[in-house]
């Protein structure tokens, strides 16, 4: 398959954006926007992350052994960008915690969740990160989706009757 036919395919799938955040071997944190994020088990509680393998994130989170998946919430878009721009000084005057694993916790997201590594497998160009979920709460907001290559609000929806969370 030709590339663009593939990025356009793959960018036809709605997802949310999240910054993956941990920390280098000089103590300093680090993270990037990611959106091949993904639940993976619930017996144990696992997600993964799929990461290019030449983001200078990948070997941080390998090191240090854990991460910590932030959503983002739909106003925080100017995150996703700066997370995603080489250079950038990305932790700026951002607010953020650390709680169970010291993976910052960025102030806003909507969603967190904090893993300790399991597994590292080769996926192409990509890596795929397995982790053991440690903790994490839903602070709750509207996210940031994306979309065909942009950021989109989500408009409303379609069945008014709420999930129970
Ligand atoms: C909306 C969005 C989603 C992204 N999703 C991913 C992803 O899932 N995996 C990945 O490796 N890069 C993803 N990227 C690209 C990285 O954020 C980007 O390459 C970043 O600069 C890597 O940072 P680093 O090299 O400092 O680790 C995404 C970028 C954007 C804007």
């Amino acid at each position: 398959m030709h590339p663009e036919i593939f990025r356009k395919v793959a960018g036809h799938w709605l997802s949310g954006v999240s910054v993956v955040t941990s920390w280098d071997k000089d103590g300093k944190p680090v993270g990037m926007t990611m959106s091949a994020v993904t639940s993976l088990s619930l017996e144990p509680p696992q997600f993964l992350i799929c990461v290019d393998n030449r983001a200078q994130t990948l070997p941080a989170i390998i090191a240090s052994g854990s991460f910590c998946i932030n959503y983002l919430r739909q106003d925080q878009e100017h995150l996703a960008a700066a997370f995603a721009r080489r250079g950038a000084d990305r932790f700026g005057a951002l607010a953020f915690r650390a709680e169970r694993t010291g993976a910052p916790v960025l102030e806003g997201a909507i969603a967190f969740i904090e893993c300790t590594v399991n597994a590292v497998h080769p996926g192409g160009d990509h890596t795929i990160i397995v982790g053991d979920v440690v903790h994490g709460d839903a602070p709750g907001g509207e996210p940031l989706a994306y979309f065909r290559g942009g950021y989109r609000r989500l408009e409303g929806i379609i069945d008014p009757q709420q999930a129970w969370w």
